[in-house]
């Protein structure tokens, strides 16, 4: 519902001045609250570009679930020695030196499809799908509810997060603390991106290759978006809606603060890295790229 503050003319059920005003002036400034008719889809007064927003939301986020999809469904090419994808950690099951309980094991069905990167990816990927930022993104962009802001909607009715099923939303705290064991998970990836085996002698060797700093990035973009989480930033800033009164936990807040300004910078940056991080290290297996080793 639109509402419009006007002044003006009266509307036919507004109060008219008192008899002994004037002729022709009104004792004091009139105000009205007007209801507007609803628009309709698409309609507004805008007169920029409010459509180019969502659209790139739509395509950016689009291109990444259509890329992250197929890369988690791939199952191969998704390590180059000791560089590990980011949509694989912790690989708990499966064939590469990085897994952690052993191959795939033998009673798995063979109806089910098998990538180490879908017993996993749910985490990360909640995470995303409940961040506050992408919701008011993907809200716009996918379901035009509504497309921008003032601008016309196609539904009646305003369901908000307060009902079934968008009140599962809430649930984003919870991913939170997941998400903070991933960027540990992924920091501990980039130490071993840090040992080469010499294929003379066959020990680790320290070294830094274009594949370390990649995975390196990575971990810094992602630790920026989680680390400015607005649920962190609840989370660590008090108790019962008062800020902490302990030095530490007010400058841990003012930290969170800090980054939570840039959430959606972040979010954007680091969702870009992990596709392309993912991308170098499968090229790299796939043996169209080469991995250059600095030191
Ligand atoms: Fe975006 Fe928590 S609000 S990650």
């Amino acid at each position: 519902m639109n509402i419009e503050l006007s002044s003006g003319a009266p509307s036919p059920g507004a109060s008219r001045p008192p008899l002994n005003a004037p002729p022709g002036r009104d004792p004091a400034p009139r105000s009205e609250v007007r209801v507007a008719a609803r628009r309709s889809f698409g309609e507004t007064m805008r007169a920029d570009t409010w459509w180019i927003q969502p659209l790139l939301v739509f395509v950016g986020l689009s291109t990444f679930i259509v890329y992250s999809t197929w890369a988690a469904f791939q199952g191969k090419n998704y390590f180059f020695g000791n560089y590990i994808s980011p949509f694989y950690p912790p690989e708990l099951l499966g064939d590469s030196p990085h897994s952690w309980f052993g191959p795939k094991p033998a009673w798995w069905p063979a109806w089910i499809i098998f990538s180490p990167a879908l017993l996993i990816l749910w985490a990360p990927g909640g995470f995303r799908l409940t961040c506050y930022y992408y919701r008011g993104a993907y809200y716009k962009a996918f379901w035009a509810d509504p497309p921008a802001c003032t601008v016309g909607e196609p539904r009646k009715s305003y369901w908000g997060e307060r009902s079934f099923p968008l009140i599962m939303q809430n649930v984003h705290r919870y991913f939170m603390y997941l998400a903070l064991l991933f960027i540990l998970i992924l920091a501990y990836d980039v130490w071993k991106a840090l040992w080469f085996i010499d294929p003379a002698t066959g020990k680790n060797s320290f070294g830094i290759g274009v594949g370390t700093i990649v995975l390196a990035i990575n971990v810094y973009l992602l630790s920026g978006y989680t680390f400015g989480c607005h649920s962190l930033r609840h989370l660590i800033g008090g108790f019962r809606d008062q800020l902490a009164k302990s030095p530490t936990c007010y400058r841990a807040y003012a930290c969170v603060t800090c980054l939570n300004r840039r959430h959606m910078l972040w979010a954007w940056m680091s969702l870009f890295w992990v596709g392309f991080t993912d991308l170098y290290v499968r090229l790299c297996a796939m043996g169209i790229w080469h991995d250059f080793r600095i030191v």
